[in-house]
This record gives C-alpha cells, structure tokens and sequence, in this order.
C-alpha cells in the first residue's frame, strides 16, 4: 500500500518510522510531504506544503496513495480531509468542521459546556473593549486574581497568556487582539478563563467516530527553561510513565470528559475521526479539560509511539474506515521520554545552519531513537540545524529515570554550535511553584 503523511517535524518523522517498521504483510511505499532530512531515511519526500490541499490531493490520485496521515493541525484546518473524501482518497482525519474543536477555541468551549465536559469557567469577547467590561466586572474575581486570557484560532502556541492580575490581563487581551501577537483573525475573538491549578497531562486516543482507542497518558514541558521558565514552546520534552495519570484519575477523565466528547461530536455529526488530544489540568476538584487537539502532539508523538507494538498502519486504516472496534493495540509496558535539542535563539528567533555533529554514536545508545524536526542535508551528506526544535532524542526503559538516562545519554553525544535543551524532563514542578512561574511571565 502507498501511504502519505503529511508534515515536517519530530512528530512526523516519529509517525513514518512506526509506520515503516509496523507494516504488516504487503510492503510500504511511504511518502511524506514535505517531510525533512531524517524523515528522507524512512520515506520519499515530497515537495509540497503541508497546506497546500489541491496539490496533495493530487499527488494522492496520481501515486495511488491508499491511505493519509496527517500530523498537525494546519491541514486539516485547511480542508485536507474534506477535499481527500471528495475525490474518494482515504485519510485518517477530521473534517474541517471537527478540526474546529482546535482550530476555535471559542467553539470547543461552547461544545464542552454543551456536552456537560468540565472545564475552567470563561467569557468571549469581541473588542478590548468588553473584555476589559468583563474583567472589570469581577467574575473571576479581584484585582489580583489570575486569570487566563486564549486568542480564538489557531495561534502556533502563542495565542495563551496565563496573566497574574487583571492589570496584566488587561495588557494580554490588548496584545491578542491589536497587538500583533497572533494573526488578526485568530485575535478577532478572545476567550477569558479562571485560572485553574493542578498538574497538566495529555490524554490522546484514536478514535474511528465510533470506536475509541486510549494511548497511554503523557506530559509535555512546554517553558523552554529548566524549572518551567522562560517562553512557551512547541515542547520541550515530554514522558509517558505510569505516574502521569493514576487509575482513578485516568477513570474519572474517561468518564466525565473523553466520553461525553465523543459522544457529543457523534450527536452533533461531526464525523470526528482521527487522533483526539485532551489537554487536562489536573484540580484538587478532579481533571478538567482545557482544550482539545485534533492530532497527535509534538513532541508527545515521538514518545508515545516508541511504546506501540500493533501495526500503526492498521490503526490508521481502522480509523479511516472505521473498523477500530476490531482491533487489539497494544503497548509495550515501558516507560519513555522524549528530549527535545533546539537550536540558539528557539523559541524567538532560531539560528539555523549549524552543522550537527555525532548522531551516529548517539543512536548506539540502548533503545535510543533519534527523529529529526528541523534539520537539512547539504549535497556532501552533512547535516545542519534547519528548525528551532532541531532533533528530538527518545528512549524507552522499565522506569521512566532509566529512560531518561538513556536520553541524555545518547543527547550528550550530539553537539552543534549554539545546542540547548531542557536537563530536567521528567521532573515536575508542583502547583503552586507552577503558578509562581507563569506570573513570572
Ligand atoms: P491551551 O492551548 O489552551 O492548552 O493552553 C496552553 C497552556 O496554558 C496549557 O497547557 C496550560 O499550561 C495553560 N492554561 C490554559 N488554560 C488554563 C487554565 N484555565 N488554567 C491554568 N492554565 C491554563
Ligand atoms: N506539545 C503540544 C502540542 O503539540 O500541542
């Protein structure tokens, strides 16, 4: 079978490994568009965007692509699907209309309350004006409370600012919404929300609008400094142990929040297929949801996805076809980090086309995978920093410490000028000093 996937970075080059080495019976012919230097070793890259629909439509019909994969959001807020089911291609997404429940924050929330999903309370606005009526008003409380201010659309992480007073509220909304800091559509709106407290874990699952497959519990670092500092990221690193979620937790979370979501987007005829990410914050009062994704995470793909044993193949194929209910994924009982390398400068304002040095004795460490995000190969073979996260070094182990000591490991081998990363993935801030962190912003 010829399968597509769609997209450049870690999580990508994550997906087209598993599914190369997860191919079951007949070959893979697997391509990737535009995918990048590492993604090249596992998968025929082509030179398209990742948005540009008709042309990847296209290119579907032409080479016979039996099955898509795609790996972030933008696509499929572009249409992807849609257009892919028009010209009777198979693709293991959501349309447009449920690609919603990230592409809107306003409408994921209008769906959550719908549905009876808990989450933190907000208000919409559609001016500066009224946003500052609301805060002023004091619904989430006085001067000093926290409040969290999200643009409306799609924002590349930058759309969410967790302001410590409504002073610095005030300044967020006015940043989101005439300030430039998202594009002016995805500021149009903005969300105002209590400020919960609580560790935060990732909930991912498959499902085929019917059926519905857990993956286990992860947790990303998303400050790009040691002690959760410093900006937002894409992520830094992120683990799936036992610890992450506990059973009770993880029940709770299956019951009030992943279920009535997927019922709810049954109800609603969504048609939502694909890979749903959870965001939940876990409260004192139990998990809340504080936002869905429509695709796999980045960097939780990559370590996610070394701990699946099924074939990934077949997982996408059942979620496109709809015949999840009959498959049994499993998982090996490992834990795994995923440690992210970036280059100088990440998140802001990334160098790029430094030459990277020692990947070959890095991946000799046991259980080591190494997926590349942003990197490039010049004409003589060498390979240079193309991308702010740069490489993203994964391992597995029996506990979550030794998968980490073999992720730095393997990350201590590498070197370019300029390499950064977090030393302390894995290790979790408590709450309170959480919160201290983001009022630091
Ligand atoms: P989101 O894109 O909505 O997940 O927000 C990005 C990050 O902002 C989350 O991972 C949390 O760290 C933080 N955040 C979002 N909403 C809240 C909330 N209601 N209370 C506290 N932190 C939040
Ligand atoms: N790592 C968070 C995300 O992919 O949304």
């Amino acid at each position: 079978m010829n399968v597509l996937v769609i997209g450049s970075g870690g999580r990508e080059h994550a997906l087209c490994r598993t599914l190369q080495s997860s191919a079951r019976g007949e070959p893979l012919r697997l391509f990737c568009a535009p995918g990048n230097a590492g993604i090249e070793e596992v998968a025929e890259c082509v030179a398209l965007s990742a948005t540009d629909v008709s042309a990847l439509a296209d290119f579907a019909v032409r080479e016979r692509i039996g099955l898509t994969v795609v790996g972030g959001e933008a696509p499929l807020d572009a249409g992807l699907v849609d257009e892919f089911e028009r010209r009777g291609l198979l693709v293991a997404g959501p349309p447009r209309a449920a690609a919603r429940l990230e592409s809107s924050k306003v409408f994921a929330k209008d769906f959550m309350l719908r549905h009876g999903v808990p989450t933190a309370r907000h208000r919409v606005a559609a001016s500066v004006a009224e946003a500052r009526e609301i805060l002023r008003g004091g619904v989430f409380g006085g001067e000093d409370t926290s409040v969290v201010v999200k643009a409306d659309g799609l924002a590349a992480g930058k759309g969410v600012v967790v302001a410590r007073s409504r002073a610095e509220a005030e300044r967020a909304v006015e940043e989101l919404m005439e300030g430039g800091r998202v594009g002016s559509e995805a500021g149009r709106r903005v969300l105002l929300e209590e400020a919960l407290e609580g560790r935060e874990a990732s909930l991912l699952l498959w499902t085929d609008g019917r059926d519905y497959v857990l993956m286990p519990p992860a947790r990303d670092h998303k400050r790009v400094g040691e002690g959760d500092t410093g900006p937002n990221t894409g992520g830094m690193g992120a683990i799936t142990a036992h610890g992450v979620l506990d059973e009770e937790t993880l029940a709770r979370a299956v019951n009030e929040i992943v279920e009535p979501t997927l019922r709810g987007a049954r109800d609603e005829g969504l048609n939502f297929r694909g890979v749903l990410f959870v965001g939940l914050m876990l409260t004192a009062e139990g998990p809340r949801a504080l936002e869905y994704n429509v695709r796999f995470g980045d960097p939780e793909a990559q370590a996610i996805l070394v701990r699946l044993r099924s074939s990934l193949a077949e997982i996408f194929e059942a979620v496109a076809t709809r015949r999840l209910g009959e498959l049994n994924v499993t998982w090996s009982d490992d834990a795994s980090a995923c440690v992210v390398l970036a280059a100088r400068g990440y998140p802001e304002c990334p160098e790029t086309g430094a030459r990277i040095h020692g990947l070959g004795e890095a991946t000799l460490v046991p259980s080591a995978q190494i997926f590349h995000a942003g990197t490039s190969r010049t004409p003589d073979g060498s390979l240079l920093t193309a991308g702010g996260r740069v490489l993203g070094i994964t391992a597995t182990a029996p506990t979550l410490g030794q998968a980490l000591e073999r992720c730095y490991a393997s990350a201590a081998r590498i070197s370019w000028d300029g390499m950064h990363y977090r030393r302390d993935i894995g290790r979790f801030t408590e709450n309170s000093r959480q919160q201290e962190h983001y009022r630091e912003q």
